[in-house]
């Protein structure tokens, strides 16, 4: 298990521990964390799971592949540390990860 904080737009902090092997999408999803929706089910073409990866967390996170960046272009509210939280894996080095979910997905 790894321990995960969503934190909403209006500071709401949801700190669940996630089974590693699933997605930063899915855990949300499992815990109820409001503005993390999944429409497509994690296959990267809806961007309902559109948050941000605390600045300082983004160096432990696998880089966005193509389709990931494209998506993304499309979004609202896109800031550097922008990810479709359906594309990031859960792993023991995720440990205290901190994702920021934005107004627009509200
Ligand atoms: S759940 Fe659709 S792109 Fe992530």
């Amino acid at each position: 298990m790894t321990r995960i904080t969503y934190i909403e737009h209006d500071g709401t902090r949801h700190e669940v521990n996630a089974e590693d092997g699933t997605s930063v999408m899915q855990t949300a999803l499992d815990n109820m964390v409001p503005g993390i929706v999944g429409d497509c089910g994690g296959s990267c073409s809806c961007a309902t799971c559109h948050a941000y990866i605390d600045p300082d967390h983004l160096a432990r996170v696998s880089p966005p592949e193509a389709d990931e960046r494209h998506l993304l272009e499309g979004a609202l509210d896109v800031e550097p540390c922008s990810r479709l939280t359906c594309q990031i894996r859960i792993h023991p080095g995720l440990e205290g990860l901190t994702v920021r979910i934005p107004v627009s997905q509200y």
